[in-house]
């Protein structure tokens, strides 16, 4: 890896889904650090690297794309982000599973090949229903840990060339899936490549993105960093894959990360029905305004808005002398924070699950990040929700802290604080 930082983002030339080079502006977040760049305590910061943030959308397939491409090496190879072992995720992944396997009547002893497939987690789900599973995932500590539990883990990047590899040695796949990893990519007609050479004739290529008509409708906008390079619509991926030799067949419209898709996508020529909720959904996104620059700017303008909100409200209960930390470390939580201007100043600690974060400190902003068991013992008198992804889970599970007369402020989709009376 090139050590001059400069050379470590690229700004984009063209339309990574068609080749235009018509952009919309949308929004310009600023210079901002990696989103999961979490820090040694007690270091210097000087160097942290920080990188533009803006998203362009695509006038001709409406793709929403980051203006810069940070190199997969630097995002990726020692990456920390592990799954999040919530109930949440446990249920969401046990009903992928099912939703494969019963939409396309895949019988136990199929291949099963996941890219990104981090700790191993859903390919753990399959394995439960007997089949035979593959994870790909380029962070070698994470692709150990999956090997270690029993997953099988090639420490790669999916390619046409490592699609071609897997399929001589381990056969053509009945499932490749790709959870939250599709918009991560910026070479996506390789991955398109690599997909149609692994998959058989009758199989089918799911992949779990966020859901961009969500993130727009709901104000996500701390979704948008470094490692999400594309924000999808069903309508820009169909004419994507229609262009190499792949059908979106269907689709379901999920409650996780803020709202996501699960599209399944199968030879162009292959077996399964385009099932109708496909136009359904494309339908739905022309009548959003998909085709037309004023969604977007609105999009922008409630970002303003939001951001001035949220400052505005931590600047006067700091006023007020009151206690706020954040909870959860998620990468989104960096976005929100960075971009709102908020610093260890504001926020005195994140709480967080994940070992790997505990101990360490957020990019940017350096909020220390503590195990939960300290949040316990040093309450604040606000939490600022960074995952708000999970706030149902949270709020339940916070009962005691609210009941005590903790509060939650709650950033998106537009901030608001809950009490134990209005959580209720
Ligand atoms: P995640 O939703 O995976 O978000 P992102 O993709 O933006 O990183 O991250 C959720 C984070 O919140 C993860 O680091 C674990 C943490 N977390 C808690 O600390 N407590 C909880 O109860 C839950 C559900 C998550």
């Amino acid at each position: 890896m090139d050590n001059n930082k400069e050379s470590w983002a690229q700004q984009i030339r063209e339309c990574r889904a068609c080749g235009s080079t018509d952009w919309q502006n949308v929004v310009s977040l600023g210079q901002v650090p990696l989103a999961n760049g979490f820090l040694e305590q007690g270091l210097s910061y000087e160097d942290e690297p920080r990188f533009p943030l803006a998203v362009v959308s695509c006038r001709d397939c409406r793709l929403l794309s980051l203006t810069h491409v940070v190199d997969p090496a630097v995002l990726f190879r020692e990456y920390l982000y592990v799954t999040s072992p919530s109930d949440t995720m446990r249920r969401h992944m046990r009903r992928v599973a099912d939703l494969c396997e019963e939409r396309f009547g895949i019988p136990a002893g199929s291949l099963v090949v996941e890219m990104g497939s981090n700790t191993g987690e859903q390919l753990a789900a399959f394995q439960d229903d007997r089949m035979r599973v593959l994870g790909v995932d380029p962070a070698r500590a994470l692709a150990a840990v999956a090997t270690e539990r029993g997953v099988p883990t090639l420490p790669d990047f999916f390619s046409a060339t490592s699609g071609e590899r897997i399929r001589e040695e381990h056969g053509p796949a009945r499932l490749v899936l790709g959870r939250h990893v599709f918009a991560h990519i910026d070479d996506i007609a390789d991955v398109a490549a690599g997909v149609r050479r692994l998959l058989r004739s009758d199989g089918v290529f799911a992949i779990e993105v966020p859901y961009a008509l969500d993130m727009l409708e709901r104000n996500e906008f701390d979704t948008i960093y470094h490692e999400h390079l594309s924000y999808f619509m069903v309508d820009t991926l169909a004419t994507f894959f229609a262009r190499h030799g792949l059908r979106v067949v269907d689709v379901e419209h999920l409650g996780v990360h803020g709202g996501s898709i699960l599209v399944f996508v199968g030879h162009q020529d292959g077996p399964w029905p385009t099932r109708p909720v496909v136009d359904q959904m494309r339908e739905k996104e022309q009548r959003a305004g998909l085709h037309e620059d004023a969604m977007y700017t609105g999009f922008a303008q409630t970002v303003e808005e939001t951001r001035h909100t949220l400052t505005r409200l931590v600047g006067e209960l700091r006023a007020e002398g009151r206690t706020i930390a954040g909870y959860g470390a998620p990468a989104k939580g960096n976005t929100l924070l960075t971009t709102c201007g908020l610093s260890n100043d504001q926020v005195e600690f994140c709480t967080d699950t994940t070992e790997l974060k505990q101990g360490k400190v957020l990019p940017g902003t350096h909020v220390p990040v503590r195990s939960p068991a300290y949040g316990e013992e040093h309450p604040p008198d606000y939490y600022l929700l960074l995952a708000w992804n999970y706030s149902e889970e949270i709020l339940r599970k916070e009962r005691d802290y609210l009941e005590s007369g903790g509060r939650f402020i709650v950033p998106i989709p537009r901030p608001r604080v809950v009490t134990a009376r209005s959580a209720n």
